[in-house]
């Protein structure tokens, strides 16, 4: 296969390259390398190539901040085992799902709204890599995060929904108890599809509301997410779920949250993750 081996010599085997082009995009994924570096229809060539399609796996995204930054509202052996082992086991299994299969450079985002078409590797495995990807990118030291707030788009599209913020977060938690999100969930605060209106919803397991066929609504894009499931919490707050929820606010990043906003309302879709 000689344009395997053209693009295997031109950005695989040379390391000076690789490593130009890794340092240059710190943040994205090697799939984000090869698809601002090549384009899409070169993309799916290089896809073909053995040696590439290690390449193009998913992988864990580094957490913004240190595994300890989130203490004392979310304690660093929870956030080691949630990103290095729950994390890592999504990302191991939607790319054994994925892999040699057509379209397995697309981003994770992507694979969303057809996930419950695709299976339970695209639902179960794909949902949790970009569930997480998502949440760990949300939250920041509690120091930081006290810092930030909602965008006047946000605060204005908070007030439309739910009258108040505190409105809100009641509406959050009331949603997040075992009662309303019984078992393994996440809940979401999400943009309609007239990028309009705030709606408050849950999702069971790893689905989530970019997925076709999940909420009775239809599609709708997240903007902030939280990890009910056990192993989110258990270890610190084991059966006080309300008070691992309530405690969560804390490391809410509101900056990011309102740039998760600006960018849904304005693409009509779902904000890429890493990884
Ligand atoms: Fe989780």
């Amino acid at each position: 296969m000689k344009l395997s081996l053209c693009f295997t010599s031109l950005f695989v085997g040379s390391a000076a390259a690789w490593s130009t082009i890794t340092m240059k995009t710190e943040g994205s994924s090697r799939r984000d390398v090869f698809r601002s570096v090549l384009g899409g229809g070169a993309v799916a060539a290089v896809a073909a190539a053995t040696s590439v399609e290690k390449a193009n796996a998913y992988a864990v995204p580094d957490l913004p901040y240190p595994f300890e930054a989130l203490e004392p509202y979310i304690d660093t052996p929870t956030m080691k085992i949630h990103h290095d082992k729950h994390h890592a086991t999504y990302v191991a299994n939607i790319n054994k799902a994925t892999e040699g299969k057509d379209g397995a450079e697309a981003p994770i985002l992507d694979l969303m709204e057809n996930a419950l078409e695709a299976g339970p590797a695209y639902r179960n495995s794909g949902g949790g890599h970009y569930n997480h990807a998502f949440f760990w990118d949300e939250m920041a030291p509690p120091d930081e995060a006290k810092k930030t707030k909602a965008s006047d788009q946000l605060q204005a599209l908070i007030d439309k929904s739910f009258g108040s913020t505190d409105e809100m977060k009641a509406k959050f938690e009331a949603m997040a108890a075992p009662g309303a999100t019984f078992g393994s969930g996440w809940v979401w605060v999400c943009v309609n599809q007239a990028g309009d209106e705030l709606k408050v919803v849950n999702t069971a397991n790893q689905d989530n509301p970019l997925m076709k066929g999940v909420l009775a609504e239809g599609v709708m894009f997240p903007i902030l997410g939280l990890d009910v499931w056990e192993h989110a919490y258990y270890l610190k707050y084991q059966n006080r779920r309300p008070e691992y929820v309530s405690n969560w606010w804390n490391v809410v990043n509101w900056s990011k949250v309102s740039d998760n906003c600006a960018y849904v309302v304005e693409k009509h879709a779902g904000v890429n993750v890493k990884g």
